[in-house]
């Protein structure tokens, strides 16, 4: 029998892409959505991990709504915080290793360039507060083994996010916009699977790890490549060009948002040898997919 993998928040964007690429890549994968773990009960998930034969935990269950966190603060700590410390300590009493998907808003993001794994953290957000908090407790509870690895601006087949909501809005308007005063760096969820493989069983690293597509971008450039992609594919764009926001203006956003927040990969390479493909061939390949997909099912 192969060794049993759990990866949590298997609805969410990320974890549904784990469960199925890693599947399908033949590894034994249990997928734990909400129903089968709510991280809002730390003694239920102690229970029902104990009851669990696995040899490896993907986290990748949080309260991911920014917003969210600044008003329900205690919430953001419980999910983002408290669970992943809990679910840590079930892993190193069971042996079984660990990996906790973070976020590039730990930074303050005013660092001039990319970030490392040796950069402080600083957040300027709840989210980002307890993300950090998670981190650190996922650390202790390990004993430093597990692998925190942080993701940024995720995109991917299973959860509609930012590039599939721009095309969307140019398919039906003649005009979008999108902010040009904040950069950070795309995640395909496919891509980061792959990446993420080798941490299971045969790579051992621990700490943190920076886990993107390479390049960096605003989300003003994020959303013209996407809507070059997608006119490139025969999608019909009523608006061809993305106009620039000032994050300033955006009077929806609650939580602050760090202005640059792009990641160096160099620590990931060093340890698999892996080079991410740049974020701009990532999101080509996903929206001529999804364009392909929409075209197939309306013949
Ligand atoms: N999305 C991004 O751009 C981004 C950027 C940086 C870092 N990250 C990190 O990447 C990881 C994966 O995020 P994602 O993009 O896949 O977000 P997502 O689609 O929102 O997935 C998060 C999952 O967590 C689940 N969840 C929320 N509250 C829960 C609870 N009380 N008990 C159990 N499960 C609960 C959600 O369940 P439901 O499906 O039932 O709501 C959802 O499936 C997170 O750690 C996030 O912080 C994401």
């Amino acid at each position: 029998m192969k060794p049993r993998i759990i990866v949590t928040g298997a609805n969410g964007r990320l974890g549904a892409a784990l469960v199925r690429e890693w599947r399908a890549a033949g590894l034994n994968v249990t997928g734990f959505g909400r129903n089968e773990l709510d991280l809002a009960s730390g003694a239920a998930i102690t229970e029902r991990l104990n009851s669990e034969d696995f040899a490896a935990l993907v986290n990748c269950a949080a309260q991911t709504n920014v917003d969210r966190c600044e008003t329900e603060i205690d919430e953001a700590f419980t999910l983002n915080a408290e669970a992943p410390t809990i679910i840590a300590d079930a892993c190193r009493r069971k042996g079984a290793r660990m990996i906790h998907i973070s976020t590039d808003y730990v930074f303050d993001g005013a660092k001039d360039g990319a970030y490392t794994e040796d950069d402080p953290a600083i957040p300027i957000s709840i989210y980002g507060a307890s993300k950090r908090a998670g981190e650190s407790g996922v650390l202790a509870a390990t004993e430093g083994k597990a692998l925190v690895a942080r993701v940024s601006w995720v995109f991917g087949p299973d959860r509609p996010s930012f590039v599939d909501q721009i095309v969307k809005n140019a398919m039906e308007k003649d005009e979008v916009a999108a902010i040009a005063d904040k950069v950070a760096v795309p995640t395909y969820t496919l891509d980061a699977a792959a990446m993420l493989k080798p941490f299971l069983f045969e790579n051992h690293a621990s700490g943190l790890l920076h886990l993107c597509n390479a390049g960096s971008c605003t989300w003003q450039e994020y959303g013209q490549w996407a809507l070059d992609c997608a006119a490139e594919a025969g999608a019909a764009l009523k608006a061809r060009s993305v106009a620039p926001l000032k994050m300033a203006d955006l009077k929806a956003f609650i939580a602050r948002r760090p202005p640059n927040t792009a990641m160096s990969t160099a620590r990931l390479t060093t340890l698999t040898g892996i080079h991410p493909r740049p974020w701009r061939d990532a999101v080509r390949e996903y929206i001529a997919g999804r364009i392909q997909a929409s075209k197939t099912s309306a013949q």
